[in-house]
């Protein structure tokens, strides 16, 4: 029941009316018996998004698109390992002060862990916020980095950063041939699509040439809607390991929660509802 006790919690983006975050935050207040609700703001200025945050008391708040950077400039302290990562997706509001964290990371790394990062070839594809966070998480697991994205620089910058290699995915006229052997001459084991491509409305869009999957290769999309996009459609076909985008979101909201809450929530009913969501 919502009364004059009632925490609140948010998320802040633009757009967010898509986001499945409400989903699965209210099922976890709910099962857990919390008195709390979690509502999704559309805003155009992350600076008075906090500002009213503190105003209001909202006690915690996910941060999404396009603000998980320049919220940084906007809190009181940030976890040393968000100011690694350079992202914040999560704000504990305590007493006034706001506090940035980063569960992106540790959430993109943790489907992967159990099949072995060390010394593989990953693929990470695009250089943004999501790829930064999951870049790091494959830096620090002692994967071997290859970033293939659209522009060179977010993309040559993103692969000095965690000593990789950077390959374009928009080679210049008649080059066409040329980039996409220098994908084929690797031997990637894991491959992970932090692009938006391939997402509702876009479905049939692909970020990666399908002949070079191949069936040794884990393929991690972090697009969930839909939840078999393109790309894991194409890699089943393959007979690779697929590993879909609720996986990461799942774990992050997770994350989130446990952060805010100090509860460990389901994650299986974490994932019935934002799959419910869609119905
Ligand atoms: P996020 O914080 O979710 O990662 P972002 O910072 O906007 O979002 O980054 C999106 C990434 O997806 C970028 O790497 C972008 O490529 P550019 O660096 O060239 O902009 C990539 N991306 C988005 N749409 C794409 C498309 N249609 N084709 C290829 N890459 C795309």
């Amino acid at each position: 029941m919502i009364d004059s006790n009632t925490s609140l919690y948010a998320i802040f983006g633009n757009p967010v009316h898509h986001s499945k975050s409400p989903l699965i935050h209210n099922a976890s207040f709910k099962k857990t018996g919390l008195n709390a609700v979690y509502l999704a703001f559309e805003i155009s200025d992350i600076s008075k998004g906090l500002n009213t945050m503190r105003n209001l008391n909202i006690k915690g708040a996910s941060i999404t698109l396009p603000f998980k950077v320049d919220v940084m400039e906007e809190l009181d302290t940030i976890d040393d390992k968000a100011l690694q990562i350079g992202a914040v997706n999560t704000v504990i509001n305590k007493n006034g002060i706001l506090h940035g964290y980063n569960t992106d990371c540790a959430a993109a790394i943790t489907p992967l862990k159990p099949m072995g990062i060390q010394n593989k070839t990953v693929c990470i594809i695009g250089a943004g916020g999501a790829a930064q966070a999951v870049a790091h998480g494959i830096f620090k697991e002692k994967g071997n980095i290859i970033i293939l994205n659209r522009s060179q620089k977010s993309g040559q910058a993103l692969a000095d950063k965690i000593n990789g290699q950077f390959i374009s995915m928009t080679p210049k006229k008649n080059q066409k041939i040329k980039k996409e052997k220098e994908i084929g001459e690797h031997r990637i084991d894991i491959l992970i699509n932090t692009t938006s491509v391939g997402m509702f409305p876009k479905a049939k869009a692909q970020p990666f040439p399908s002949k070079y999957l191949h069936s040794d290769m884990v393929v991690m999309d972090i697009v969930y809607n839909p939840i078999k996009t393109q790309l894991l459609m194409e890699a089943q076909k393959k007979g690779c390991k697929t590993i879909d985008g609720l996986s990461m979101f799942i774990y992050q909201g997770a994350a989130q929660f446990e952060l805010w809450t100090g509860i460990t929530p389901d994650l299986a009913l974490m994932r019935t509802a934002a799959i419910s969501g869609d119905k």
